[in-house]
């Protein structure tokens, strides 16, 4: 999480970082700052919350001071210390600025050392320590490289940094372990560039390196020195699609009608005729693979877990789903016959990239299903599939998820017919339901007309519970997620027949149960559930084709052939519902609380 950026160079420093800041407040906005200093002046800006609230801030600072300055930026999403002003980055010592993103795991031996020595700290974060610890060494040994050098040996745990110093206000220092981090050199002559991700130097740059572990520097106009050989140069794309919300309220509810679009673009040239090509994997062994393990996390942990019911089903391979964060400390099993499917949006998630890291290590093949191209993710792993979902903004991941679905079908295709485990004809009937996606992706005004009008009624109540079968209880899970991360309103996911040992006992009116009743898997089984719970008198809202007379309130989809078609037609309404809920309690549905589009902490 946070977002960091960096600027050496002959523009206005001020301006350069804040946009910056802004192409990565997706990262978190619990508070942003600036500090920019040239030979003679420093000035440094924060601010709680949002990146609007810094633009309006550095109004106040003399730019006319502050020629040729060079600067740091941070955008804030809290760990350490609730946000606040003073919990802002950058964070001051006595001569030195830093932005940090990640977790120093040792910050408290590190502080206490540090204050015995008489170090004075201002606020309650780990990144504190940094800026003291780089000005104990420099008190030593009067050499900027080699105090920093040592700082950042003492630390623990996963940071990438940016630190400026009175004592050498030409230059930053920059370093790198598990956060992320990009250094470029700028189109315009000698200026020098950083960011935690390259989304912000696009069209500013051309030639980037995307850092490795344990790699650093320090960079002054028209130079940087990296300490070791570990580092190469890349080249990035001229120009990029910028998200705008095209007359959209929230870019989530864009992101919503894009899906019919970018399920187009996920499937381009993948379905061939007949047969599913994924070009990617040609060099991937298939028929070696005895199992699969898919990880991930949050929104994307549910389209792995909708995928195992395919891969068992169609392509008859056992799954394994873990959770990153979980599989992370469990010493997990890992054989080389299993193949190591990591999914993600971002590609940055600090949980499935160490996931990732260790299944790589365990010499395991691994895939990444990604939707950010050149992430650490898609950069590690053995084989990757590109999700082509566009940028996606809001907090709340749609337009990802969807894809992501998308891929993890056909691929359970591809194994299916590469293993000799479907028939002809099956394989024919999946294919031309997944011509179907893009049709069944488009919005219906009637559909969203009437997600706007339950929203009302949907605000009070103790809790949701979204119930499903098979594929339709991790979209229950997903469906649960959405409303709970924008509308903060309690909500759960749980398999429809689970309900009677335990959960069942919550049923009251003031309950609501979503109930997932596609027609084309389970529909009698799940129909028993539900009426389980109406003669309990929990609230139900059913979405379903077939009208069903229990249902308080009722919202009809399509009659569709495929039950995976009634997957991607559910998952509009569960997504629409969710963010009329949201729009109707008034709050900012792109940006939640306490949330930030990427987690880059464990
Ligand atoms: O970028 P990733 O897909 O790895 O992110 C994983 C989760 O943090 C993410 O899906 C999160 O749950 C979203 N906010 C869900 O809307």
């Amino acid at each position: 999480m946070c977002g960091i950026v960096g600027y050496i160079g002959s523009k206005d420093c001020v301006d350069v970082l804040l946009d910056g800041l802004k192409e990565l407040e997706y990262r978190g906005y619990d508070s942003a700052g600036i500090a920019v200093m040239n030979a003679e002046h420093i000035s440094v800006c924060k601010v709680l919350g949002k990146i609007s609230n810094l633009e309006k801030k550095v109004q106040t600072l003399d730019r006319s001071i502050l020629k040729n300055a060079i600067g740091i930026g941070h955008t804030r999403w809290a760990t350490h210390g609730k946000p606040s002003e003073l919990n802002a980055h950058p964070h001051l010592g006595e001569f030195s600025y830093v932005v940090h993103n990640g977790i120093i795991e040792n910050y408290k031996e590190l502080k206490i050392d540090l204050e015995e020595k008489g170090h004075k700290f201002i606020s309650q974060t780990d990144t504190e320590v940094i800026v003291h610890l780089f000005e104990e060494y420099y008190n030593l040994c009067n050499n900027t490289k080699e105090a920093f050098k040592k700082a950042i040996s003492h630390l623990e745990g996963a940071f990438s940094v940016l630190l400026m110093s009175k004592v050498e206000p030409e230059n930053i220092y920059f370093f790198k372990k598990g956060s992320p981090m990009v250094v470029a050199k700028g189109k315009v002559k000698n200026e020098v560039l950083f960011a935690s991700t390259d989304a912000p130097l696009i069209g500013l740059a051309e030639d980037v390196v995307y850092l490795e572990d344990g790699v650093g520097g320090v960079a002054r106009l028209g130079n940087i020195e990296f300490f070791s050989k570990d580092y190469t140069w890349s080249k990035l794309p001229t120009s990029k699609a910028y998200a705008q919300k095209d007359g959209y309220r929230f870019f989530m509810e864009k992101e919503i009608y894009e899906q019919s679009d970018v399920a187009g673009d996920c499937t381009l040239g993948r379905i061939h005729g007949e047969k599913i090509i994924f070009d990617e994997l040609a060099k991937l062994d298939v028929d070696s693979i005895k199992e699969i393990k898919l990880c991930a996390c949050g929104t994307s942990y549910h389209s792995a877990l909708m995928a195992s019911y395919l891969f068992e089903r169609l392509a008859k391979i056992g799954v394994k789903v873990e959770i990153a964060s979980e599989f992370r400390y469990k010493n997990p099993l890992l054989l080389k016959s299993t193949l190591f499917i990591a999914i993600s949006q971002s590609g940055e998630t600090a949980d499935t990239l160490e996931a990732l890291k260790m299944a790589k290590k365990a010499g395991l093949k691994t895939l990444v299903i990604c939707n950010v191209d050149n992430s650490s993710m898609t950069r590690l792993a053995d084989f990757c599939i590109l999700t082509r979902a566009g940028i996606e903004k809001g907090v709340a991941s749609t337009k990802a998820f969807c894809t992501q679905s998308l891929v993890l079908w056909m691929l359970s295709l591809y194994f299916a017919e590469i293993k000799k485990n479907i028939s002809k004809e099956k394989l024919q009937d999946e294919i031309s339901a997944l011509r179907e996606v893009p049709k069944t992706l488009l919005v219906k005004t009637k559909i969203h007309e009437k997600c706007r009008r339950l929203a009302k009624r949907y605000l009070h109540g103790h809790g949701f519970f979204f119930i499903g079968r098979d594929v339709f209880y991790p979209l229950a899970l997903e469906g649960a997620l959405k409303l709970k991360e924008i509308s903060y309103l309690h909500a759960e996911g749980y398999p429809s027949g689970e309900m009677k040992h335990g959960p069942i006992a919550l049923a009251d009116k003031e309950l609501f149960t979503i109930a997932l009743m596609p027609k084309n898997m389970l529909y009698t089984k799940t129909k028993s559930n539900v009426e389980e719970l109406s003669a309990r008198d929990s609230t139900i809202c059913a979405i379903s084709p077939l009208e069903f007379d229990l249902a308080d309130d009722f919202i009809k989809t399509d009659e569709k052939s495929h039950y995976m078609l009634e997957f991607f037609d559910i998952l509009i309404v569960l997504q629409i519902f969710s963010l009329e809920v949201s729009i109707r309690l008034g709050n900012d549905v792109d940006m939640p609380r306490n949330l930030a589009k990427s987690v880059t902490v464990e």
